[in-house]
């Protein structure tokens, strides 16, 4: 059966985080949010990436998106790294809650298990999955990284920048290859050449392609 998936409402579970108790849905509230995993404390390429995480909780605030950890150590170990996370870069504060786990259920809720990766005692640990959560409470978009490969936050805060760039404009822009704030949006194949034309003031410009259908416009947003 496949697991959380884009559009199913996160589960709103609650747990023990480095900031008390969290219930998830609360914590998302009007917003969107980031709920990430990573496979354990006190491992190179996770501390490695939650100080990334750590240098860019500015950004994600200055666009109201609010960041989330999980893993399944306890809370305890997770204070005790926070203090090795922010030594590796220093001047780095790490703002955001580390939601704990320890029994693996909300993993297994969240679909962030690697059935691949075990700890000593050969039970799976966390993949590095990263959900971008809507107000809605529902899944806008995944990561799914297996524990060799760390996240690259530049890509986590231009997809945010893509979801909320289509948000804005209600569905009817999407964001193309390798897009990146300031860059044109395409309209989408719903959206009418007449539907653009009120839609897009600034007007929008048709690709020549062989088939002539018309369907890859860019305009400015
Ligand atoms: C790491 O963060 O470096 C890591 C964690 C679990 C397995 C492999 C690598």
């Amino acid at each position: 059966m496949p697991g959380l998936t884009i559009g199913d409402t996160v589960p709103n579970l609650e747990l023990d985080s480095t900031q008390g108790r969290i219930r998830i849905h609360d914590f998302v509230g009007d917003g969107y949010a980031i709920i990430f995993s990573h496979p354990a404390d006190f491992t190179p390429v996770c501390t490695t990436e939650m100080a990334a995480m750590a240098g860019y909780a500015g950004e994600f605030e200055k666009r109201g998106v609010k960041l989330l950890g999980i893993s399944c150590d306890d809370v305890a170990s997770h204070k005790e790294w926070i203090k090795d996370i922010e030594a590796f870069k220093p001047g780095a504060k790490l703002t955001y809650p580390i939601m704990a786990d320890p029994d693996r259920k909300a993993i297994k809720e969240l679909n962030m298990v690697d059935p691949d990766e075990k700890d000593a005692r050969g039970v799976s640990l966390p993949s590095r999955t990263l959900h971008i959560v809507g107000p809605d409470k529902t899944v806008k978009l995944s990561f799914l990284y297996p524990a060799c490969t760390g996240r690259n936050m530049d890509e986590v805060l231009r997809a945010v920048d893509s979801l909320l760039t289509a948000a804005r404009h209600k569905g009817k822009v999407a964001t193309p290859a390798n897009w990146k704030p300031g860059d044109r949006a395409v309209i989408g194949p719903s959206v009418s050449d007449e539907e653009a034309s009120k839609l897009f003031p600034d007007g929008f410009e048709t690709a020549d392609l062989p088939s002539k259908k018309g369907y890859l416009r860019f305009t400015k947003v």
